[in-house]
């Protein structure tokens, strides 16, 4: 085995152990939000084996992309959407890079949308990492996805240059430019560490044409982080 591919294991190992901590939130009777990406998809497995079990009974999920909520479909736990339910008690999502303030970057898997509404309607976000993501400034890591209408790609594109970053169309792995669920493309922003979170959140949520960003400020209540000396929590808000 390449060492590459030994990193990936390893790096796959901390994200379950992550996502197995979270999953010992989840109780019966809540409503969840079911988070998008490799990290929050072993929080959606262990949901199923403990519901599975019996340990969880009358629980509903929200899933945070069609990708999780055919997983939840396949995988048997009972699924809603807001037409059903007012709030969410619990989500367990993943972030691609975390500040000191639990601040987070997220996107990565294109699907900040639905992660943002779904964050917004939650009473209590968790979000699992490895300690990979983990950043003191937001930017330094990772670009800030901002989806936008294919009609306005150009205009936002210019408008993230006028911002002082760099506007990077996501693509495929096979190329062409990556759609989300909602049919919108992703534009990869490059801005370099972020001076002002807020300023920029506000700037880019005033621009026609931008769908959502993926700048999450605020929202988080906890973070679990896992890393080669155990898996340790990181919190804002004392749980309600
Ligand atoms: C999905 O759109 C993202 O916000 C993910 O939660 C984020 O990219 C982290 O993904 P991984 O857990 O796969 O690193």
């Amino acid at each position: 085995m390449t060492t590459q591919a030994q990193q990936i294991i390893n790096l796959d190992k901390l994200k379950q152990y992550a996502a197995a901590k979270a999953v010992q939130l989840v109780e019966s009777g809540m409503v969840i939000g079911f988070g998008h990406g490799s990290t929050a998809i072993h929080a959606l497995h262990g949901i199923a084996q403990r519901f599975k079990e019996g340990s969880l009974r009358d629980i509903r999920g929200i899933p945070c992309s069609r990708h999780i909520q055919a997983e939840a479909e396949r995988l048997g736990l009972p699924l809603v959407t807001f037409d059903d339910i007012e709030s969410i008690d619990l989500t367990i999502d993943g972030a691609d890079e975390v500040d000191t303030q639990l601040n987070v970057i997220k996107g990565g898997g294109g699907a900040l949308l639905r992660e943002k509404v779904v964050a917004q309607a939650t009473a209590y976000e968790v979000i699992v990492v490895d300690d990979t993501k983990l950043s003191p400034q937001l930017g330094k890591r990772w670009p800030v996805p901002v989806e936008v209408v294919p009609f306005a790609l150009r205009p936002v594109s210019a408008f993230i240059t006028e911002l002082g970053g760099r506007a990077q169309l996501r693509e495929t792995s096979t190329g062409g430019a990556l759609q989300t669920d909602q049919g919108n493309y992703v534009l990869d922003c490059h801005f370099g560490p972020i001076a002002n979170p807020e300023g920029l959140a506000l700037q880019l949520g005033e621009k026609a044409g931008v769908v959502e960003h993926g700048l999450f400020l605020d929202l988080t209540s906890e973070v679990i982080v896992a890393g080669a000396e155990g898996v340790r929590t990181l919190k804002r808000n004392a749980r309600p």
